[in-house]
């Protein structure tokens, strides 16, 4: 692989990616550094982090508002697939990186880029979605990573930027590595590296503690249309809007907090703290109207096949075929998942206390009542269950010969 002329760098403002800008310039004989800064609803201001890519030595410094497909593409897609991690982690760093990777690409495209560059160590699985991502959407360009064969320490990449006029953070530097964007935050290092030390509530910063948590509990209804939510407490809102309010909401009676070891990509365990609130609100509701709506098999099958999507996704196979196919089968089943879930915040819980649905419920109350208006033919029973229990009684009788 020869050395590349023109790389687009996906840049955060932080001192790795800053120090990237140099150290590709001067120890890999990179031409030009173009810098593209995400605004993915992350609440940092834009400006100064595209000053200060410029002042690190870009040629052209790029940012670039991606929060609406972020919604609309990746999260939207995520709460269809009910899509938790293990079981638990509604992957809101996951899904950005597709996304972040596809527009590093198409500028890479408009400036005539031969490579783009990322600043992830050899350690993490964000390394794994952009290389993955960027092979399968342009074969052609060359990856370069830095960070990954630098072996310098934090110590040294600062010491490193600022023999190149990159100033050192100037704030006291947090012990925490912090991911975040509109869907939630992500929390490691320093003491969180203790598996079995509580984290102090001074990391969190979009739920409350269940102690400042509201007295009074309030009830949220979510509306859904082919399994997107449309709707908060019958206000029809735009995806983003809507991901906003339910952040606050959620995020607001303390719901919304995840502290796990996961398992990575590269085979290491983790200790990982989140707070995707909204997200979480979502999927519940979601979850909950496929219950009402979807039928006994294609609900479990859909249950195996979402641990999948949540899987791949995680694991940086976003533009694979897999993901593809799946998503044929959950759009499908998402056809009838129209209604509203109501769910009761309080101190840390949201627990759902309705759902319900005008045009796709498959709850009948003529079958499932108890009362007078029962219509279930009882009798009926009997021979099903004689045929249903058939197997099971042959083979105990067999065992006791
Ligand atoms: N472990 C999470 C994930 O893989 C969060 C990663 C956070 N990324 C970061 N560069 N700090 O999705």
């Amino acid at each position: 692989m020869g050395r590349a002329k023109k790389a687009v760098l996906a840049y955060s403002g932080g001192v790795d990616t800053s120090v990237c800008i140099p150290y590709l310039m001067q120890e890999w004989g990179v031409e030009e550094v173009i810098t593209f800064a995400a605004d993915l609803g992350q609440g940092d201001e834009l400006e100064p982090i595209r000053q200060k890519a410029l002042d690190s030595g870009a040629s052209q410094s790029i940012v670039g508002d991606l929060i609406e497909p972020f919604i609309t593409e990746f999260a939207f897609p995520a709460i269809r697939a009910n899509a938790l991690y293990e079981g638990r982690y509604p992957l809101s760093t996951a899904l950005a990186r597709p996304l972040i990777a596809r527009r590093l690409v198409e500028i890479a495209r408009e400036v005539g880029a031969d490579a783009v560059a990322h600043g992830c160590t050899g350690k993490g699985n964000d390394q794994v979605r952009f290389d993955v991502a960027i092979g399968a959407l342009a074969p052609d360009l060359k990856v370069l990573t830095p960070a990954r064969e630098w072996g310098m320490s934090r110590e040294e990449t600062i010491a490193y930027g600022e023999r190149c006029g990159i100033p050192s953070p100037v704030s006291k530097k947090s012990p925490y590595s912090i991911d975040l964007n509109l869907l939630g935050r992500s929390i490691e290092a320093g003491p969180l590296e203790d598996p079995n030390v509580e984290p102090p509530e001074e990391i969190y910063a979009m739920t409350v503690s269940v102690d400042a948590a509201p007295a009074a509990p309030q009830i949220v209804e979510i509306g859904f249309e082919q399994g997107n939510p449309v709707s908060l407490d019958g206000v029809r809102l735009d995806p983003v809007s809507l991901i906003r309010q339910a952040n606050a909401l959620a995020g607001g009676h303390g719901f919304g907090r995840l502290d796990m070891v996961e398992n990575r990509v590269v085979g290491i365990k983790s200790r990982e703290i989140y707070e995707t609130p909204g997200l979480l609100l979502l999927i519940k509701a979601h979850q909950e109207l496929e219950s009402l709506t979807l039928a006994a098999d294609v609900l479990r099958t859909k249950r195996q096949l979402e641990q999948q999507w949540a899987d791949l996704v995680y694991q940086g196979l976003w533009y694979g075929p897999l993901k593809e196919a799946l998503d044929g089968f959950i759009e499908r089943t998402q056809q009838s998942v129209n209604g509203s879930v109501r769910i009761k915040l309080h101190k840390g819980n949201a627990t759902v206390v309705g759902r319900s649905s005008a045009t796709n419920s498959l709850y009948v109350p003529t079958m499932a009542t108890y009362d007078a208006g029962d219509q279930f033919d009882h009798r009926a029973a009997e021979g099903f269950i004689y045929v249903w229990g058939l197997p099971t009684r042959l083979w105990a009788a067999s065992r006791r010969r």
